[in-house]
């Protein structure tokens, strides 16, 4: 591979969840922001909110982003011109998704360029009426993300990821064998277990069917078997977030109109 500045910058970030409490200055806040803006864009729907109230945010950091999907502000610029989106909401969010991700990432890979560390945090789709109150959200704007960020207190290894024979595929998708399905689980599982990942966390999501024995412990409880439960058991009822998208005035039904 390889190697230089950005390349290495790249492949030693972390995620960081414990932070100092040396405070970003307005410069590198805006450093970072400006450079999140400067990501490529479909329609330049991702702004951001920033929250700077250690006491209430997440892992306290000194600083918290709420990465928005805004399709509110598109709509005002298509006002001022005239016009009324007439683009469907599923479109709207799929872009505006887009947009906000790639800005989102532009800002964790300037952070990281500061000396700062940061973490994304999933569950802002789930709190959107209170994002809405607390942040005084107009509708048509869907919070997708929080972004925490300050200077980090911890020094984790980077994570491991799956190898390229699962990840890259030249022209066609490939019919993976058992082998090669068990040779990327195994990268990820001893990765994650070299580094005691669950036994630090000490945390292992539980079996929700109760009459399931539990056959893992912290010595072989890895990745695949964590994601595997979190993606069979967890978010199940579409529901859950369909409403968040109606409270939001972004409704989608289940067969995608609105
Ligand atoms: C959309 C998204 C949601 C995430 N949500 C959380 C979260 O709720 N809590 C958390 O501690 N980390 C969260 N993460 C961070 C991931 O756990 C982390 O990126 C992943 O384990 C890989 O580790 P690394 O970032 O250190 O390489 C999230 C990451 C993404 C991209």
């Amino acid at each position: 591979m390889i190697r230089n500045e950005v390349i290495d910058s790249l492949m030693s970030r972390k995620s960081i969840r414990k932070y100092t409490d040396q405070i970003p200055s307005e410069e590198e806040i805006l450093t970072v922001v400006r450079a999140g803006q400067q990501a490529p864009f479909a329609m330049q729907m991702g702004s951001v909110i920033i929250q700077e109230n250690r006491e209430t945010n997440i892992f306290n950091a000194p600083v918290q982003f709420i990465i928005l999907c805004d399709i509110h502000r598109m709509e005002k610029v298509m006002e001022a011109r005239g016009w009324k989106r007439e683009a469907s909401n599923i479109h709207s969010l799929l872009f505006g998704a887009q947009d906000a991700a790639y800005m989102a990432q532009n800002m964790v890979t300037a952070a990281e360029s500061l000396g700062m560390g940061s973490c994304y945090i999933g569950a802002a789709p789930y709190k959107s009426e209170k994002l809405r109150e607390d942040c005084n959200l107009p509708d048509h704007v869907f919070p997708l993300v929080i972004l925490t960020m300050g200077f980090p207190s911890e020094d984790p290894p980077a994570r491991p990821r799956y190898p390229m024979e699962f990840h890259l595929f030249r022209e066609k998708y490939p019919d993976f064998s058992k082998g090669t399905v068990k040779r990327a689980m195994d990268v990820m599982d001893r990765g994650y277990l070299d580094q005691d990942y669950y036994k630090n966390a000490g945390f292992m999501i539980p079996l929700s069917d109760k009459s399931k024995e539990e056959k893992f412990t912290f010595d072989n409880y890895s990745w695949t078997e964590h994601i595997s439960r979190k993606m069979a058991q967890w978010s199940t009822d579409p529901e859950e977030l369909l409403k968040q998208l109606r409270i939001c005035k972004l409704p989608i039904n289940e067969n995608g109109t609105e």
